[in-house]
């Protein structure tokens, strides 16, 4: 099979955004998209190849358009969904519904065509660590840490602390999807991103956006507005950054490759990009210092706040996330090609130049 056709659901979002990007650059694709949002993408709007309904993918009104849009691709993209770690735990019902209960009706449709779905999961369904919940040593026995796609158990906390809805959601989602291939031959795809990081991720409150994003632009907001950095729980969970391109070059080949990709989940990420968070709030002051000539940056206030505070009640964060990626290596000949620094310097820039730079000037 060689896709030509595709539905993209969350186009105008991080992700879809970039991988929008990507597959009108090619020339060789249609794609029918969908988001609330035009903003990131308003550039692709006039393109003949692609055609794109701002509205909600899931609406009773819409379900005619995506039935119709469906039936017609050869693989649906399923990016459309709450991801935001401060909303897991203050609007859990909205999340579940998110990513639990649309993907169920998407995954109808697909069933229905037998449509190939390729879907966003997280890196977040494996939970927290076996190392966490064991003595401190450890952590240095990979085996209790690192993350392998069809072994590694799935640890989730307890049922108060709400923040496990998103992830829990995307499990049942992960488990549904394979019942789908497993009982009607729907062929799937399965990917769980690790902190895919790059221009523009989420938004910057009272620029572009309300509430609060996740940590990359919440950094970014406080450099831009001269507040302190604020490091949740001390900053000490780790993660590993994944630079948007290499993600995006992941999705292509799988694109490119469908009979390598289907009926498998994948980690993308870079273990060798692995940071606490700590360390990425320097790391991202330093290189705000040197995008902008100000050596002030290097010392901007970084100050740790509790996890209650910062997210409310219900709040347990992930310790770490190392992927192994030897299966995105064997079947798509995957692998990241972006080293900490550039993925944090190229990031920082592009934030830099679209909001710094002026703020800047007007100072
Ligand atoms: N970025 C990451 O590092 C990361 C990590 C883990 C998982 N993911 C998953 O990848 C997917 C995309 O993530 P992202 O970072 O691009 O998020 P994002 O929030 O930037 O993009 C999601 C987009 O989907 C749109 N959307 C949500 N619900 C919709 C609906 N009902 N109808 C139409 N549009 C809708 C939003 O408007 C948004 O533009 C999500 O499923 C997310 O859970 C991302």
């Amino acid at each position: 099979m060689k896709v030509k056709n595709i539905v993209l659901l969350g186009c105008g979002g991080f992700i879809g955004s970039h991988l929008l990007d990507r597959l009108l650059a090619d020339g060789g694709y249609n794609v029918v998209g969908w988001d609330f949002s035009a903003d990131k993408i308003a550039g692709h709007l006039d393109n003949p190849k692609f055609r794109f309904y701002q509205s909600d993918a899931f609406s009773e009104g819409t379900a005619a358009d995506l039935d119709n849009a469906v039936k017609h691709s050869d693989v649906v993209i399923s990016l459309a969904a709450i991801c935001n770690p401060s909303r897991y735990n203050t609007e859990a019902i909205a999340t579940i519904n998110s990513n639990f209960t649309e993907v169920q009706k998407l995954a109808e449709v697909c069933a229905k065509y037998k449509t190939w779905m390729i879907h966003a999961s997280t890196c977040e369904v494996y939970g927290r660590t076996m190392a966490s919940y064991l003595p401190d040593n450890s952590y240095d026995n990979p085996a209790l840490y690192e993350q392998i796609e069809d072994e590694t158990p799935l640890i989730m906390g307890p049922i108060q602390n709400q923040r496990w809805s998103y992830a829990c959601a995307k499990q049942l989602s992960e488990r549904l999807l394979h019942a789908y291939h497993v009982e009607q031959h729907m062929p799937i795809t399965m990917f769980r991103p690790y902190n895919f990081f790059g221009p523009r991720m989420d938004f910057i409150p009272g620029r572009t956006g309300d509430g609060v994003p996740r940590v990359l632009a919440c950094f970014v907001t406080a450099l831009l507005d001269g507040t302190p950095m604020k490091l949740v729980d001390g900053g000490h969970a780790r993660r590993a950054l994944l630079y948007i391109d290499d993600a995006v070059d992941a999705l292509e080949r799988m694109l490119q490759m469908p009979q390598a990709a289907q009926n498998q989940t994948f980690n993308l990420g870079a273990r060798q990009n692995e940071i606490s968070i700590r360390d990425l709030a320097v790391m991202m002051r330093n290189a705000y210092a040197d995008v902008s000539g100000n050596p002030a940056y290097r010392s901007h206030p970084i100050i740790e706040v509790s996890g209650l505070d910062f997210y409310g009640k219900g709040y347990e964060d992930c310790d770490r996330r190392v992927p192994n990626v030897a299966k995105a290596r064997r079947l798509l000949g995957w692998e990241a090609k972006y080293g900490l620094e550039e993925t944090i310097n190229y990031t920082v820039r592009y934030f830099y130049d679209e909001f710094g730079r002026e703020s800047a000037a007007a100072e």
